[in-house]
């Protein structure tokens, strides 16, 4: 019996975490590249080893057939499967350098550390009990209609979607988008100004990509999301940020000679606060910016739930000098998972952002695009929305009224007029890390709110997410929050 033929019998086994094939293709790699079995070796014939390791002569094919396309081996007609006799020293050297654990390779960027230091709360799962924010009814979400479009459109549109035409995003999608902005925000936009982005998050992106300088400052609200820490940071630049009291983001202490290169502000609802900026606010930031010649980015996550009246119009729609760049998202309408969002950017920037966006992932896949086009074109977009704004009211009044009767000593609701979760504070002082900590372990989930401040004033209490979660789900974790503040 040959020497690799036995060296298989006596140590290879199968491993349960890989198929057959992989495990033996592995197996048999390490031998070569080791030197166990030298250049010009034989290796035995598949029908030989298939019956001395008690696998099929399909599988031990299949893993020779992947050595023969690496190169180690190679057939030779009517002698049989050899190791490469190309194969010499340098090329084995190289390979088993590839393999080394403790090889040294250099450190990972300067920017991937600082993603690695900016706070960022775990992402929210489908099964998150209450109260994670920023997730929807999903339960709720017409997923029987939105799979009947999606089959539809392979059916129909088939080869016409697998060669996308335009890095901006579906043309039919961005044209029902430029209408809700209208009708719904006043927003002043052609479909040409809107490229589709892979959710808000990649939208604050390109715009970082395209406008900033390392060491340039940019402006932003004290709290914010994390997220966009971790574009700034990403980018290079230097973040100043501006408190927040209950008329938005304050720009008094902000003095001329500041050299600002933008503004990144959410003006219909600050994240976690939701305090909306006041039409005087919003006015002066207009102001302001045409003063220092900045751009203002309107990063407007969250403005369809807005439960005390119609939705407040955007900054982008009062804008008369081309300086504010909108950007918004579906993962709150629909799902986060779709990943669909968009930016809304000044006519002389859109050529900018298209090369921008062709470059970091050609386009967002259209599929789903076009799936969303005929969700806006048959009317569903517009019935989940207002029935999701109803339920969403009913779920943040039982929530506001079961806090004030049940938890008023203890927590104070922040006024807001919409969105899909609540801030409370803690009337007492309470550190709101530990106290969240300890509800995680009891199945309850809260984002502690001091995390969201880069200042040192910070406001102490918990981001409580109520959109996602039945009166059922609501009490039974509102009774843990109420044991533990009362421990
Ligand atoms: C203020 C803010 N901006 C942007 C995003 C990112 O949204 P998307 O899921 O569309 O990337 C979020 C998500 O929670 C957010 O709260």
């Amino acid at each position: 019996m040959g020497i690799l033929l036995s060296r298989l019998i006596h140590d290879w086994k199968p491993t349960a975490t890989r198929p057959v094939y992989k495990s033996l293709y592995q197996y048999l790699r390490e031998c070569i590249h080791s030197g166990e079995v030298v250049a010009g070796s034989i290796i035995p014939a598949s029908r030989k080893l298939a019956v001395a390791l008690s696998i099929s002569r399909n599988t031990v094919n299949q893993a020779i057939e992947m050595l023969v396309s690496d190169g180690l081996l190679e057939s030779r007609p009517g002698a049989g499967t050899f190791v490469s006799s190309g194969l010499d020293e340098t090329v084995l050297k190289n390979a088993r350098l590839i393999q080394e654990q403790d090889a040294k390779t250099p450190a990972i960027s300067h920017r991937a550390t600082e993603w690695l230091n900016v706070h960022r709360s775990k992402k929210v799962g489908l099964n998150a009990k209450a109260f994670a924010p920023g997730k929807p009814a999903l339960d709720r979400f017409p997923f029987d209609i939105w799979a009947r479009l999606l089959s539809r459109r392979w059916r129909l549109s088939g080869p016409s979607l697998a060669m996308a035409e335009d890095v901006k995003g579906y043309d039919l999608l961005r044209q029902h988008i430029a209408r809700h902005l209208q009708a719904s925000r006043g927003g002043q936009c052609d479909p040409d100004q809107i490229i589709i982005t892979s959710g808000a998050q990649q939208g604050l992106d390109i715009i970082a990509r395209v406008l900033w300088e390392e060491g340039d400052v940019i402006v932003t609200d004290d709290p914010s999301f994390p997220g966009i820490s971790g574009v700034l940071s990403g980018a290079g630049v230097r973040q100043l940020t501006l408190p927040i009291d209950d008329e938005g983001i304050c720009l008094e202490g902000l003095e001329q000679d500041h050299k600002i290169k933008s503004f990144l502000v959410t003006p219909s609802r600050n994240y976690p606060l939701g305090v909306s900026l006041s039409l005087a606010r919003r006015m002066e930031l207009l102001k302001t910016a045409r003063a220092h010649e900045a751009w203002v980015v309107e990063d407007d996550f969250d403005c369809d739930f807005r439960f005390d009246g119609p939705p407040l119009s955007s900054l982008q729609s009062v804008d008369g000098d081309g300086r504010v760049i909108y950007v918004g998202t579906f993962s709150r309408i629909l799902f986060p998972a779709l990943r669909l969002g968009f930016i809304v950017a000044p006519k002389q920037l859109v050529p900018t952002f298209e090369a921008a966006k062709s470059f970091m992932d050609g386009h967002a896949s259209i599929v789903h695009q076009a799936a969303l086009a005929d969700f806006f074109e048959e009317g569903y977009f517009h019935s989940h929305l207002r029935r999701m704004k109803k339920l969403y009211q009913t779920r943040r009044a039982f929530l506001v009224d079961w806090i004030s009767r049940d938890l008023n000593d203890d927590l104070y609701v922040m006024p807001s007029d919409g969105g899909l979760h609540i801030c409370v504070l803690f009337k007492q002082q309470r550190n709101d890390v530990t106290f969240a900590q300890k509800l995680a372990e009891n199945g309850v989930i809260v984002r502690p709110l001091s995390p969201f401040y880069k200042r040192e004033k910070k406001k102490f209490g918990l981001v409580m997410g109520f959109a996602g979660y039945d009166e059922e789900e609501l009490v039974k974790a509102l009774v843990i929050v109420k044991k533990y503040l009362n421990l």
